[in-house]
């Protein structure tokens, strides 16, 4: 069993999905490969600035519908919010949403000069939030120096199934082999769009093979649960 605490498949809020099908269609998908929980993490980015009133709305639509197309997937609502000089304003105007919540909080970065993270988690951990750094593979800048920092004050690493396994794979297998071996990682998530290929089973599979069973399970599942039991 799966939890996803990285997913753009509300629809109608950003990237993730244009049409109600779609999303049906990935929820779909993400159950057929072991996944039971799903946070919903719209982006609050750019021109996706929905509020959470507004998200909120459109989550409980697509509940009902999810439950109407009897699709036994539990769903939680959270977001993926994009860290620049402005975060303590939207955070403090309670303009974004943590995950299912809690004081868990799953941010991004720009991927190239987004100036010293360590900073933000430290000032987000201060504020009281567990800030989770999505995709930290993903960043120009990242090290495993920048992983064991983050750790040090407090902050959380997701890293994503297709850096794992797909079309990423090459590019980013180094340092993945590197977090996973300092046991450095505490989520692997889809962070699935519509156009992407969900390759969360898949990365499992590899994960249980490469690092065991309890790894695994620490990763998709037990670091999970203090998230959507709230
Ligand atoms: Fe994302």
């Amino acid at each position: 069993m799966i939890t996803d605490i990285h997913a753009h498949v509300l629809p109608f809020v950003d990237d993730g999905s244009e049409t109600l099908e779609h999303s049906l269609e990935m929820l779909g998908e993400l159950y057929s490969q072991g996944v039971t929980d799903v946070i919903l993490t719209p982006h609050f980015r750019g021109d996706y600035v929905k509020t959470p009133e507004e998200l909120y709305n459109v989550f409980k639509e697509f509940k009902a519908r999810c439950y109407e197309a009897d699709i036994p997937v539990n769903l939680y609502l959270g977001q993926e919010v994009f860290i620049d000089g402005n975060y303590k304003k939207i955070f403090h105007d309670k303009k974004v949403l943590t995950l299912n919540g809690t004081p868990y909080v799953l941010i991004e970065f720009a991927f190239e000069n987004a100036g010293d993270i360590t900073e933000f988690v430290y000032e987000l951990k201060n504020l009281g939030y567990v800030p989770i750094v999505a995709h930290l593979e993903r960043y120009t800048f990242s090290d495993i120096d920048l992983a064991y920092e983050i750790k040090a004050i407090g902050g959380l690493i997701q890293v994503n199934a297709d850096s794992i396994v797909g079309k990423y794979k090459r590019k980013y297998s180094k340092f993945i082999k590197e977090l996973f071996s300092e046991n450095l990682v505490d989520f692997v998530s889809s962070d699935l769009h519509h156009k992407r290929k969900l390759m969360i089973k898949k990365a499992k599979d590899v994960i249980v093979k490469k690092y065991g069973e309890e790894c695994a399970e620490k990763v998709f599942r037990l670091n999970t649960e203090k998230i959507i039991k709230g």
